[in-house]
């Protein structure tokens, strides 16, 4: 080869065909070149293929209501409709890390006791007159109740009421299926032997008094149910004092009264007050979060877009992507992401 083909413009031809032949050699071994994939492994700031979405609840209410009519809960084993982020389908997840969805009891039914590893919350959009069991207490559902079912804690759900009952269901399967330590195991009986009445781990636990010498429970909540009927007065008390972040309202954060820390260790939530008129400051951060409306109506500017919600609507935020809420009315706003994860991990980080 001359000095001259060298600096030709088919020299660089000839430089791609040698590393793709070397590639190609390399690949039998199953080895790939970093170098190739770098800029895409390391990024500057976080990139994400996820899209912000909002779900308005009149649709998921008709559409929810259809599956009823195509299923049972015993056949569904639970009746639920993912909401799947438009920008990952096919993939039954809201966010990277969190799978989200829609779930409905119906007058009459019950969804069989089961556990698993993933942890799960309910958050109660509509309907009264239904319950989750979990470890043993049976927590009557109302509207903004924050339900949290544990890593492997058995759980059931039954509606012996007479309104169809939805809620949503947020759960941490795509992390634990990240980690490919997924177990899940039924129980001969369709219910669990509760003997722990209604709203006995919030009394027990989250009233500034712990019972003497139980065990150390750091790495989640004893709480079974947060009471909205609790909450909303305390948010209350917030706004009355001016105690309102310029970005999130007057929040609470849903804590493990133990120790103070997150609910779960994969799934932290919060609770908030946006006063009517309120106009936040931007934010972001490295946790996509869920959002659903327990009261009022806003708009959040999600990276530039507009995101119209009322009651019961549901949207989320993809990981630092600028978002900034508007309430046309006094509104709260529950929030759920996997920001306990990522602290632990000391991967969280946020801006504006
Ligand atoms: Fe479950």
């Amino acid at each position: 080869m001359s000095v001259e083909t060298v600096v030709e413009p088919g020299s660089k031809h000839n430089i791609k065909a040698a590393r793709q032949a070397y590639y190609d050699k390399i690949s039998k071994f199953h080895m790939t070149p970093l170098w190739e994939v770098l800029k895409d492994l390391v990024t500057p700031e976080p990139k994400t293929s996820l899209k912000p979405a909002l779900w308005k609840f009149a649709d998921v209410k008709r559409l929810m209501m259809e599956a009823g009519e195509v299923i049972t809960a015993e056949e569904a084993e639970r009746r639920v409709l993912v909401l799947e982020n438009p920008g990952m389908p096919g993939k039954s997840r809201i966010t990277n890390s969190l799978f989200s969805g829609i779930q409905l009891i119906l007058p009459g039914e019950i969804a069989d006791v089961h556990r698993h590893v993933s942890s799960a919350i309910r958050f109660v959009l509509e309907g009264e007159g239904a319950y989750t069991a979990v470890e043993g207490e049976k927590s009557q559902m109302k509207h903004g109740d924050f339900i949290i079912t544990a890593n492997w804690a058995p759980h059931d759900h039954g509606n012996p009421g007479k309104q169809p009952v939805m809620w949503l269901d947020v759960l941490d399967m795509p992390t634990v299926n990240h980690f490919e330590a997924s177990f899940a195991e039924h129980f001969d009986e369709k219910m669990q032997k509760t003997d722990h009445e209604d709203g006995d781990s919030f009394e027990r636990y989250a009233s500034g008094v712990l019972p003497d010498g139980m065990p150390a429970m750091t790495n989640r909540s004893p709480v079974i149910n947060y009471p909205y009927a609790k909450m909303r007065p305390i948010l209350t008390r917030l706004k009355d004092t001016g105690d309102i972040d310029k970005r999130h309202g007057a929040r609470v954060r849903y804590a493990n009264p133990i120790n103070g820390g997150p609910v779960l260790p994969t799934m932290g939530a919060y609770l908030a007050l946006l006063p009517k008129g309120f106009a936040g400051e931007p934010y972001r951060s490295t946790d996509g979060t869920i959002f659903a409306c327990a009261e009022g109506h806003g708009t959040t500017i999600i990276d530039g877009k507009p995101f119209e919600w009322g009651v019961n609507d549901v949207f989320v935020i993809p990981p630092w992507k600028r978002y900034s809420h508007n309430a046309a009315s006094e509104s709260v706003l529950f929030s759920i992401s996997d920001r306990p994860a990522q602290e632990a991990l000391g991967l969280w980080r946020e801006g504006n």
